[in-house]
């Protein structure tokens, strides 16, 4: 989601509270690295800031040889020497020949759903045939996540949609899978009509299951026995299972919901509903005024249905896409699993709002390597955990389970399926670490876990939780990222270390830190970490959200090493155009080719007086998922070609 900082809410929900934070003398000084560490210690508290990595990635940073690109403003885009871009997917572009070419002028519901949909995020490469690890024939599964409905009808007026509008919408949010090959002459196309091509959008039938299945606070008019909901929404980034499905996260789907002040005070639905953010009146995109499945006077147990995790499986266009209740219900940016030592599956979550929660969910059964359709149910068995990070550098895992410590009937909860439902407030009761928005997580080769914080400008303020050792700066205008190493490599356990790796910002600046990179040595300055990847020699790809406001630069992609003598060296490898975010980074298996979608250009303006036109030059600005390559052929981030010599 674009980030501007996330919608206000009428009242700070109970995560936010400034409560019991010992960071006061910190606070109070002008903050910077050393006398943080100096503070820290005086605190009697261990700052976290390793100097050299662990492990084994042989050569990680040897691919990581291209120079930095310079920074873009403006509808200015820019990727390292040596590489080249083509636009791939565009929105409206057709995935079947029954659907008309786009046409901004004559949109309809029924085209927009044979479409490709609009705001790409996440993008994930799943090789043709399966299993393959094919770098040139697969399918493409890309998260639709949000609207600009300012960019998309002409004459659009805000709070006002029509009812086509909606409708065009409701189809433009969600999933696309399109099977895509690469031909002789290295240019990436569609393969129209193939019949894995999808789209999955807020009308699409979803399955429930797990704990939450059939629980009253699902049954509506619509579906009396709370099993099935109509669509998926607000998708926004997404992770894989090791048995090639996709993890779709519902991230913010309050913004299509209104009406909450209508419900009954004190109801249970209404402080449900303010708990994760629904708003009191109007929503952001005003689909209440068209359908009543959104208005929550009407439904008032509609927003319920969304906030979960989606499981797709690409391959199979049959398998009902299901929401896994047994991961949780939050404002999720994604899901990204790694297989225990002992088999069980463990999937890593925040929810991006500030002072939310990281999460970890970990499967009771084992993954069957041989046997996919026996991890069908895997996810809808296992337990819920919050992470709780400590000072001295050491972690928790907090158990959501109910009937353990406060999650009982005497603060409300009756049953799994209600922590289930109402995960956010369970995590509040246990005593989870308010962080500054975590985003994407994902788990390096040897295993460490990265967590993407995009930035807080809350954190500190009057009436918010103070900074603490994981979130340590007051006013993050920047974000930082957190190495989370589970105790003895087991991440079906139940206790960590933890550290810094980056403090984003300008280096030079004292309150930056990068793994102990030295500031004057060649780091691109870098601000609101949001997607995380990593490529398959093991070097972690950083997309940014937010750097217009905290830069006045475009935003961009960047790579560092996470190990080797240049871990922490941070260099920007792609800047985008004007008002979009970079999300959904993506290799191939052999890192031929970066897929990459340019989410929202020229948000901020409108369709009459765009700020972006990309990627056609004309009006309107098309989310697009583009496609990156060296020139030679060679890993994505290799140096570029040597310049030919200049003839006498
Ligand atoms: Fe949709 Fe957390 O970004
Ligand atoms: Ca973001
Ligand atoms: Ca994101
Ligand atoms: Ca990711």
């Amino acid at each position: 989601m674009s980030d501007a900082e996330p919608p206000t809410q009428d009242t700070p929900p109970p995560s936010r509270a400034g409560v019991g934070e010992t960071f006061d003398a910190i606070v109070a000084r002008r903050w910077s690295r050393r006398a943080f560490v100096r503070d820290s210690l005086l605190a009697g508290l261990t700052i976290y800031l390793p100097s050299v990595h662990k492990s084994g990635i042989a050569d990680a940073g040897s691919r990581m040889a291209f120079g930095h690109v310079a920074s873009t403003q403006g509808d200015v885009m820019a990727v390292a020497d040596g590489h080249r871009l083509s636009v791939l997917l565009r929105w409206g572009d057709p995935l079947f020949s029954d659907a008309p070419p786009f046409d901004p002028w004559r949109q309809s519901a029924g085209a927009q759903a044979r479409q490709f949909g609009y705001n790409c995020d996440f993008v994930g490469y799943f090789p043709l045939p399966r299993p393959s690890e094919t770098p040139d024939h697969g399918l493409l599964v890309v998260n639709h996540e949000y609207t600009n409905p300012e960019l998309m009808f002409p004459g659009y007026r805000d709070g006002a949609p029509t009812a086509e509008q909606v409708a065009i919408q409701q189809e433009c949010v969600g999933l696309s899978i399109v099977e895509v090959v690469r031909g002789k002459g290295g240019d990436w196309r569609i393969v129209l009509d193939s019949p894995l091509n999808r789209r999955i959008s807020a009308t699409t039938s979803c399955q429930i299951s797990g704990p939450a299945v059939g629980h009253t606070l699902f049954r509506t008019a619509a579906d009396p026995v709370g099993r099935t909901v109509r669509g998926t929404l607000a998708n926004c980034s997404a992770g894989r299972t090791p048995w090639g499905t996709v993890l779709s996260a519902e991230e913010n789907f309050q913004d299509v919901f209104g009406n909450r002040d209508k419900l009954l005070p004190a109801s249970e639905d209404l402080v449900n509903h303010m708990r994760v953010g629904v708003p009191a009146g109007p929503s952001r995109f005003g689909w209440e005024r068209h359908d009543p499945r959104f208005d929550v006077e009407q439904n008032p147990r509609e927003p319920y249905r969304f906030g979960w995790v989606v499981e797709v499986d690409p391959y199979d266009p049959t398998w009902v896409p299901r929401k896994r209740t047994a991961l949780g219900r939050m404002r999720r940016e994604a899901a990204n699993s790694v297989v225990s030592k002992g088999g069980q599956v463990a999937l890593y979550s925040g929810d991006d709002t500030a002072f939310e929660y990281v999460y970890k969910f970990v499967t009771r059964g084992r993954y069957d390597r041989i046997n996919r359709i026996g991890n069908r149910d895997l996810l809808d068995y296992g337990t819920l955990f919050v992470a709780r990070f400590n000072a001295d550098g050491s972690g928790a895992w907090l158990p959501l389970v109910f009937g353990q410590g406060p999650l009982t009937r005497l603060n409300g909860f009756t049953s799994q399926a209600e922590v289930c439902i109402n995960t956010l407030r369970a995590a509040d009761l246990v005593g989870a670490t308010k962080m500054d928005r975590p985003e994407d997580i994902e788990i390096a080769l040897d295993g460490t876990v990265f967590i993407a914080l995009t930035k807080n400008a809350q954190r500190g303020a009057p009436g918010f939780a103070r900074p603490d050792a994981a979130n340590p700066r007051s006013l993050n205008k920047h974000g930082h990222i957190i190495e989370l190493h589970e105790d003895g490599g087991d991440h079906a356990g139940r206790s960590f270390r933890w550290s810094l790796f980056i403090v984003c910002g300008e280096p030079g600046d004292p309150s930056t830190y990068f793994a102990g990179f030295p500031a004057n040595g060649g780091i691109s300055r870098i601000s609101c970490p949001d997607n995380l990847a990593f490529d398959h020699a093991g070097n972690l790809w950083i997309a940014t959200d937010g750097q217009p406001d905290a830069f006045g630069i475009n935003d961009g992609l960047f790579g560092v090493p996470v190990d080797g003598p240049e871990r922490g060296r941070v260099r920007r490898f792609f800047s985008s155009v004007a008002g979009s975010e970079v999300t959904g980074h993506s290799f191939t298996p052999n890192d031929g080719t970066l897929f990459l979608s340019i989410q929202h250009p020229g948000e901020g303006s409108s369709m009459a007086a765009p700020s972006s036109v990309f990627p056609d030059g004309v009006s309107p600005p098309r989310p697009s998922v583009v496609a990156i390559e060296h020139v030679l052929g060679l890993p994505i981030g290799s140096a570029p070609p040597p310049a030919p010599a200049v003839g006498g």
